[in-house]
């Protein structure tokens, strides 16, 4: 596999985009906006200020605790080192986005308003970071649990923290496997399956991965839905064995008023 990509990934969030990044938070939030406002306009500007305030809003009341939880974690938005990372072209760590979790409330309201049984499925997490979305999900009781990770930094965060839920028995011992490896090369369980995907890479990307999906349906015909969080490539989806699911009940309303990110969920037909 290419260990020394030579591209780097762009800013981590806005701030840094911006040059703003060192500065504390009263002043960078509203540095950000001014210069949002010059180069992104009003729309992009309104949505980026209510994606940062719900953000914080989850995070302070109810993300913080567990958080306090993981034995690694990381405090900001952080990109992928591209000399850590496993990757089966450069283009992954040039499309790669950041490493943040999602917030816990929006994977357990998408996959609510989505009508999944998690009794029925494995979940994938592809890019799983430090193991967030995935301790979220093994609360729920899910076949089995997989997190594909291409940077050995946040792969190793997610094999510590999962070591220490074995260890003071919140997650069983073996109930979420941890992968190494790029989404391009990495073997989908052959189990009826839900894909987390929270925004993990652009559209190249993507583009593949979504073709190696179709190849693994076809291999191993089974039940696939896709959770989309974040979904910036949602015009990819647009295929002929893909069906928009439509998201519903209260969940539903929840993650529309209150989600940071908006979510899509797909079927995917063998
Ligand atoms: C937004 S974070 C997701 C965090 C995680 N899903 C959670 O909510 O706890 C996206 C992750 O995708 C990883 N990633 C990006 N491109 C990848 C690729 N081609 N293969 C595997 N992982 C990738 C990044 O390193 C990053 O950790």
């Amino acid at each position: 596999m290419g260990q020394r990509p030579t591209a780097t990934t762009g800013a981590a969030n806005k701030a840094d985009q911006y040059g703003l990044g060192s500065y504390p938070a009263i002043i960078r939030e509203p540095l950000v906006a001014i210069r949002m406002l010059a180069s992104a306009g009003v729309v992009a500007t309104v949505d980026h200020v209510r994606t940062i305030s719900l953000l914080r809003l989850h995070n302070r009341l109810v993300d913080r605790r567990r958080r306090a939880k993981f034995v690694d974690v990381l405090e900001r938005a952080t990109n992928a080192e591209p000399l850590r990372v496993r990757s089966t072209t450069p283009e992954e760590v040039v499309q790669a986005v950041h490493c943040a979790p999602l917030p816990s409330k929006t994977v357990l309201w998408a996959i609510d308003a989505a009508g999944i049984d998690p009794a029925e499925y494995d979940l994938v997490d592809v890019g799983s970071g430090w193991g967030f979305a995935l301790a979220v999900a093994s609360e729920l009781p899910f076949r089995g649990l997989t997190g594909i990770e291409f940077d050995r930094g946040f792969h190793d965060m997610a094999v510590r923290n999962f070591d220490a839920f074995a260890a003071n028995g919140s997650v069983a011992p073996g109930r979420v496997a941890l992968k190494h490896e790029s989404a391009l090369e990495a073997e989908l369980p052959g189990e009826p399956l839900v894909v987390l995907l929270a925004n993990p890479f652009g559209e190249l990307i993507m583009a593949r991965f979504l073709d190696r999906l179709a190849a693994s349906v076809k291999k191993y015909p089974r039940p696939v839905v896709i959770l989309y969080v974040n979904p910036t490539q949602a015009h990819l989806f647009d295929r002929s064995e893909v069906d928009e699911i439509a998201l519903r009940g209260t969940a539903a309303t929840l993650l529309r008023l209150f989600s940071p990110y908006r979510v899509r969920a797909y079927r995917w037909n063998g």
